[in-house]
């Protein structure tokens, strides 16, 4: 009898541990499975093995209601990008926010393979020369876009697609309008005019990066910072 009890008493011991113990697993916030402040750039190449756990989902582009288009559509519905699910998530908030306001912003480039980016390296450079190819365009490998945080966008301006670099840089107002809002959704633009010696690259007003922290974005985008700057900041 004694014996049937303590046993009894062992498995209601055991039964209660163990629902305290799942009871704390629901609690937990779920981790992050990678780092979300990864640096990227052209003295640090992308993490071994970042694209085996990078969880990816695929996008398309879709023109809001009430947007007339004046190009031809293919551009739109034919592709399918690639983004990280998070930042993919915020970038959709993103967009829904600046669209109350009519501003009209798509995925143009996001997550891209290095063997992407090679192709990329050499359309740049039979186009525009080596020069410019090394402001631009990251030696394949080196590539924020490797990581699916990175967003490049375009924008639809007056019925238009507007998606070359030099069109875009001209489209200060809508960029700058679209910058104030990217902190709230854990967005930095990660190569800001004038850091060309920092980051290496020259302006890219298109070029979003993912942090999946407000926070910190909010610093970064707030003193007008590089990822590389806050980072040395927050290292020292
Ligand atoms: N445009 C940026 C620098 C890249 O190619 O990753
Ligand atoms: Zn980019």
């Amino acid at each position: 009898m004694k014996i049937q009890m303590k046993r009894a008493l062992a498995l209601l011991l055991f039964a209660v541990c163990l629902c305290g113990v799942l009871a704390a697993c629901d609690k937990q916030p779920e981790a992050p499975k990678y780092d979300y402040l990864v640096l990227v750039n052209k003295e640090n190449k992308l993490p071994d093995n970042w694209e085996a756990v990078i969880e990816l989902e695929d996008a398309q582009n879709t023109v809001p209601d009430g947007v007339a288009l004046d190009e031809s559509n293919d551009y739109l519905s034919t592709d399918v990008f690639k983004v990280e699910k998070k930042a993919l998530q915020a970038f959709r908030a993103l967009q829904a926010d600046l669209e109350k306001d009519g501003i009209v912003i798509l995925l143009d480039s996001t997550y891209r393979s290095v063997a992407r980016q090679e192709e990329l390296w050499k359309e740049f450079e039979e186009e525009y020369g080596l020069d410019y190819t090394q402001k631009y365009v990251a030696v394949p490998g080196y590539s924020e876009h490797h990581t699916a945080l990175a967003i490049d966008v375009c924008i639809i301006k007056d019925g238009v697609i507007i998606n070359d670099n030099d069109r875009m840089i001209a489209e200060k107002e809508i960029f700058a309008e679209i910058h104030k809002r990217l902190a709230d959704y854990g967005f930095i633009l990660r190569f800001p005019e004038g850091k060309d010696a920092v980051t290496g690259y020259a302006y890219e007003p298109w070029h979003f990066r993912y942090i999946d922290s407000p926070a910190i974005a909010e610093e970064i985008m707030d003193n007008g910072l590089t990822l590389e700057e806050y980072l040395a900041k927050s290292a020292s």
